[in-house]
């Protein structure tokens, strides 16, 4: 793990009401785009593995906040983010220099639809992503329930270029770093990257992979998306999400929500 080096005061927040404050612990830069760090987590902060939260910064008259999923698991003493970098965007221009030490605001509040409850009980769980919507995957890829839950557990992960494959090293060696669910994931967990600007192993973008049977190599069951046996959970841009919500209901999947469990469930990586 790359870990930024203090090379200044840490920078520390007013407290407000509304928001918790917690300490980076850790930061790690993988290109010019994207960054992961880790902050301590504060004692009454609860969360479902795939949530998302409000997190951020001092902002002019009250903080400047924005979603966040956590790509840590519900039991995890750190919470770790995975963010993109936008050079004018005004958290994350910011953001994007924080170090160990500094404080951060996080909501009290976390929520989403990307968890268990709002699935029907199936046999596979497929977890397609593109760019950031990975981070609530690396949440639940790393929770003894998913794979107690569903026989197969499959991360695809769809971005432009081979340096923005964030964790691909951990989930390339099927998590055996992690020894919580070390065993389960060898037999359980499958890693299906594609980079579609560059050279690779896949270049194909997602819905090609699922017609050309990429999506299912090595892992039981049909070469297909079959709503009887299969989950499926979607986190990417908004035409990401639109195409792929259209072609799941086309093949019988039924969107799921946290009142009515369905056999997929969607979630924006970002507005715009
Ligand atoms: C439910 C939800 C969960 C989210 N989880 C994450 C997360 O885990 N990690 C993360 O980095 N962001 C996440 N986001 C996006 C995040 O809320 C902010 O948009 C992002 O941090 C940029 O903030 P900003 O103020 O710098 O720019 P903004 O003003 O928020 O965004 C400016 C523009 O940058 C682009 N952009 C913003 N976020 C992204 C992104 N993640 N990937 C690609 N392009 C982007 C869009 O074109 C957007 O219009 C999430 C958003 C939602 C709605
Ligand atoms: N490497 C970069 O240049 C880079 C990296 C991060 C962020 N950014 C900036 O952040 C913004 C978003 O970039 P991003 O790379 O995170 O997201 P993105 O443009 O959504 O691309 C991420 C991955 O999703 C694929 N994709 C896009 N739309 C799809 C769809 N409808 N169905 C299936 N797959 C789809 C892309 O394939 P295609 O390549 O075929 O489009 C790519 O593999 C951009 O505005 C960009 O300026 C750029």
């Amino acid at each position: 793990m790359t870990v930024t080096t203090e090379t200044r005061a840490p920078a520390l927040l007013p407290e407000n009401p509304a928001f918790l404050t917690a300490k980076v612990l850790w930061v790690r830069h993988w290109n010019e785009h994207l960054f992961s760090f880790a902050i301590e987590r504060p004692a009454s902060f609860r969360f479902r593995s795939g949530e998302f939260v409000m997190i951020g910064l001092a902002g002019d008259k009250k903080p400047l906040v924005r979603a966040y999923s956590i790509a840590s698991p519900h039991y995890a003493e750190e919470l770790e983010f995975l963010s993109i970098k936008v050079q004018d965007g005004p958290l994350t221009s910011r953001l994007q220099l924080i170090q160990p030490g500094d404080d951060i605001y996080m909501g009290k509040k976390p929520t989403g639809t990307l968890v268990l409850d709002a699935l029907l009980p199936g046999k596979r769980l497929f977890m397609l992503s593109t760019g950031t919507g990975l981070a609530p995957f690396l949440s639940l890829m790393r929770d003894p329930d998913v794979y107690s839950g569903y026989d197969k557990v499959v991360i695809a992960h769809s971005v432009r270029r081979v340096s923005d494959l964030a964790y691909h090293d951990e989930l390339d060696g099927k998590l055996a770093e992690d020894p919580l669910i070390a065993d389960e994931a060898a037999a359980q967990f499958h890693y299906i990257p594609t980079v579609t600007r560059e050279p690779f192993r896949n270049t194909k973008r997602l819905g090609a992979l699922i017609d050309d049977g990429t999506l299912f190599a090595g892992i039981e069951g049909a070469a297909a998306l079959d709503p009887k046996t299969d989950r499926v959970m979607l986190c990417g841009s908004t035409e990401m999400i639109r195409d792929f919500a259209k072609l799941l209901e086309e093949r019988g999947f039924v969107e799921g929500s946290n009142a009515n469990p369905g056999t997929f469930v969607i979630e924006r990586a970002f507005v715009g």
